[in-house]
């Protein structure tokens, strides 16, 4: 087969992933506005898996039980069901896919402009974040997940507590020890949960991208002591933070996505493609250096199969996410695997998607026709689908 790295197995603990191809996260806005499951929500999972993704991590599910219109949430049981049947749901489309979610606590925005910063915690709350990832890991394991993914990058608090931004005097900020001291709180926390046999991941920026935050001269640090604690991999993303962006339009909450920064986590078409490739390199050569083989795993506009598994084979990554490559065409697996890439619908990088989460909207492609949300099955530039790629997404 051509691309004999991209479709090899991976097995984390006692979960073997058929190919190295990750859906990452990616908020859809297909929540209802309290942030239970929908149909359009479900639909949108299952015609991802059809397409022959190796594993799809669900978007960011909140811990925390305060207003965030139209995310998912799971800072309640109540949540529990409508996940359960999505994760049933998305198997029923796929008997091979692997299904985590991430779970995250985001960091208060309001309208105004004010936003929350890890500062404003006190010591005592902080035991209150802990707390909420290990009840959110619990409703992951009820609704039978298969993984976990931790969201320690982008804006969030998590990785607000890690960055160099984070000034505490409390212990948990200052020096990279201390900044390092919630986040292995909640890791540890969670891994009592969740148990030594079940993958457990984390997101991290492998870099911030704006002057107070972190470089790889931090991200690979933290890798490195993620990876001794036993993390099952680590995502390497990028950005998305607002440390540099410019004030909120009046009436509007801060936008992560606006700045250098929040232009830097999804790049857009005037980056080269594999654009944090290096980030998760050097991430990597730091754990494999520490003696850790953790996969790795690397996002940031990667569209091609050919590069994709180059990337495997060159040693840069273990793993290849692909979030709006996949939302594009949903058969880019497939279609690589049959040697049919030239059919692959390929994300124009145009951001459109980001764009509507920005906006609090349904997030689609422009691809897509017009209004659509979800991507047409038989997605093919030229010609009808063939009789073979058919038969596997029935
Ligand atoms: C609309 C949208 C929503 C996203 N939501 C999340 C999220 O919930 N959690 C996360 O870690 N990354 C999120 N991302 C980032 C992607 O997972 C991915 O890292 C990034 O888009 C780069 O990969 P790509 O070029 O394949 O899209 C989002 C990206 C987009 C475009």
């Amino acid at each position: 087969m051509k691309y004999e790295k991209l479709f090899s197995p991976i097995t984390m603990r006692s979960v073997t992933f058929p190919n190295r191809i990750q859906r990452t996260s990616m908020v859809s806005g297909l929540a209802t506005e309290d942030g239970y499951v929908t149909e359009d929500l479900t639909k949108r999972y299952q015609r991802e898996a059809k397409g022959g993704t190796g594993s799809i991590v669900v978007e960011a599910a909140v811990v925390l039980a305060s207003k965030s219109p139209y995310n998912l949430r799971i800072s309640s049981d109540e949540f529990v069901p409508g996940l359960t049947s999505l994760v049933k749901a998305i198997r029923e489309a796929s008997n091979e896919v692997k299904v985590g979610i991430q779970i995250m606590q985001h960091l208060k925005l309001s309208r105004s402009g004010w936003r929350q910063r890890v500062e404003d915690f006190k010591t005592e709350e902080l035991v209150g974040i802990v707390n909420n990832h290990m009840a959110a890991a619990r409703r992951v394991l009820a609704a039978g997940f298969d993984f976990i993914e931790i969201h320690m990058a982008h804006a969030y608090a998590l990785s607000s507590f890690l960055s160099r931004a984070n000034k505490r005097a409390d212990g948990y900020g200052g020096t990279l020890p201390k900044r390092m001291r919630l986040p292995i709180e909640v890791f540890r926390a969670v891994r009592a949960v969740v148990g030594e046999n079940y993958p457990l991941g984390i997101r991290i920026n492998g870099e911030d991208f704006h002057v107070t935050g972190n470089t790889p001269f931090q991200s690979t640090k933290i890798a490195v002591r993620f990876a001794e604690l036993g993390a099952d991999y680590i995502s390497v993303s990028a950005g998305a933070s607002f440390e540099d962006a410019l004030p909120p339009a009046e009436g509007h909450p801060p936008d992560p996505m606006s700045g250098y920064s929040g232009h830097r986590m999804s790049p857009w078409f005037w980056w080269p493609d594999g654009t944090h490739v290096h980030l998760a390199e050097a991430v990597r050569a730091a754990v494999r250096q520490a003696g850790f083989d953790t996969p790795i795993v690397t996002a940031g506009k990667i569209r091609e199969p050919q590069h994709a598994e180059k990337i495997l084979r060159n040693e840069k990554a273990d793993i290849i996410g692909l979030c709006r490559a996949l939302l594009a065409d949903p058969d880019w697996p497939i279609k690589a695997k049959k040697g049919r890439e030239n059919e692959i619908v390929r994300c124009a990088a145009c951001n459109w998607c980001l764009e509507a989460d920005s906006r609090y909207e349904k997030v689609n492609c422009s691809r897509w026709p017009e209004g659509a949300l979800r991507c047409p099955d038989g997605f093919m530039p030229a010609m009808a689908r063939p009789a073979e790629i058919e038969k596997e997404l029935v």
